[in-house]
C-alpha cells in the first residue's frame, strides 16, 4: 500500500466509477465478483483494477475475488461518503436548483445547509427543504454555521467578489460551475471545476475527426 498522499489523482478519479459500478452490482444482488469479471464489465483490465485497489491495501482474496458489498463499503469509506461536509450553494437559478435537487439527494460526503441568491424574488423559496436566503445574509450565516464547501452556480462576472468573501469567511473547497478561475485567484483552496461545455466540445472534436461524421 502506498501512502494516501502518494496516490495518483488518476487512481482517485477512478474510485467514483468503481463505487457506482459496485453500487449497481449490490443493488442487483451480486455478492461476489472476480477482478476479471469486474474488469470486463467496466472495460478495464484485471491488472489495472488490482493495481488501483492495491494502492489502498488490496481488497480481494486469492481464489475468491471481491465481496461486492464489502468492497462497495470500503471504497465508500475511502471516498468519505458517510461524512457530511457542510456546504452552501450560491445561485438558485436553473443550474443551482438542478444541482440541489439531483446532487444532494444521495450520500456524497457533503451536506447542503444553505442556499443564497441575490434575486429578492427567489428568497424564501424552498429547494429540497432548504430556504433560499438573500446573499446579504451569507457572511452571518457562515459565521454561525461554519460551512467548509461552496457550490458556485452564478455568472463568472459576479464570482470574483463572491469568491473573495467566501474564502475570507472560511470556505476551503469549491465545486465550481462558473467559468471563473478560482484556483488562480486563490491557490490555497481546493477547487473542482465542472464544465459540461468542455465535455461537449471534446465530443464535438471526436465526432468531427472520427468516421462517425456523415459526409455531405
Ligand atoms: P440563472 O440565470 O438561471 O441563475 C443564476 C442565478 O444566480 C440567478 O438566480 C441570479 O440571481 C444568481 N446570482 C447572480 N449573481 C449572484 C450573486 N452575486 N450572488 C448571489 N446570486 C447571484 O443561470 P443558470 O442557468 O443557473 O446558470 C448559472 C451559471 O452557471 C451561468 O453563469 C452559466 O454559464 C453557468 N453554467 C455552467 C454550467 C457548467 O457546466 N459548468 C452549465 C450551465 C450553466
Amino acid at each position: 500500500m502506498v501512502g494516501r498522499d502518494d496516490i495518483s489523482i488518476s487512481v482517485i478519479k477512478r474510485l467514483p466509477r468503481y463505487y457506482r459500478f459496485l453500487q449497481s452490482l449490490k443493488e442487483n444482488g451480486i455478492v461476489r465478483i472476480s477482478s476479471k469479471e469486474l474488469a470486463s464489465r467496466m472495460g478495464l483490465t484485471a491488472s489495472q483494477i488490482r493495481h488501483d485497489f492495491n494502492c489502498f491495501g488490496g481488497f480481494g482474496q486469492q481464489g475468491y475475488g471481491y465481496n461486492v458489498p464489502e468492497l462497495h463499503g470500503k471504497i465508500g469509506e475511502i471516498l468519505c461518503v458517510e461524512k457530511e461536509i457542510k456546504t452552501i450553494l450560491i445561485g438558485a437559478g436553473n443550474l443551482g436548483k438542478a444541482v440541489t435537487n439531483k446532487m444532494f439527494s444521495k450520500k456524497s460526503g457533503f451536506k447542503l445547509i444553505g442556499i443564497f441568491d441575490k434575486n429578492e424574488a427567489l428568497c424564501g423559496n424552498m429547494i429540497r427543504g432548504i430556504p433560499v436566503r438573500n446573499i446579504n445574509y451569507l457572511e452571518n450565516f457562515c459565521i454561525d454555521n461554519s460551512p467548509i464547501c461552496a457550490v458556485t452556480c452564478i455568472p463568472s462576472t459576479d464570482m470574483g467578489e463572491i469568491t473573495d468573501l467566501l474564502v475570507k469567511i472560511g470556505i476551503k473547497c469549491f465545486w465550481n460551475f462558473s467559468t471563473f478561475d478560482i484556483a488562480m485567484a486563490h491557490p490555497d483552496v481546493l477547487v473542482e471545476d465542472v464544465h459540461l461545455t468542455d465535455s461537449l466540445l471534446t465530443l464535438g472534436y471526436l465526432a468531427n475527426t472520427s468516421n462517425t461524421e456523415s459526409e455531405d
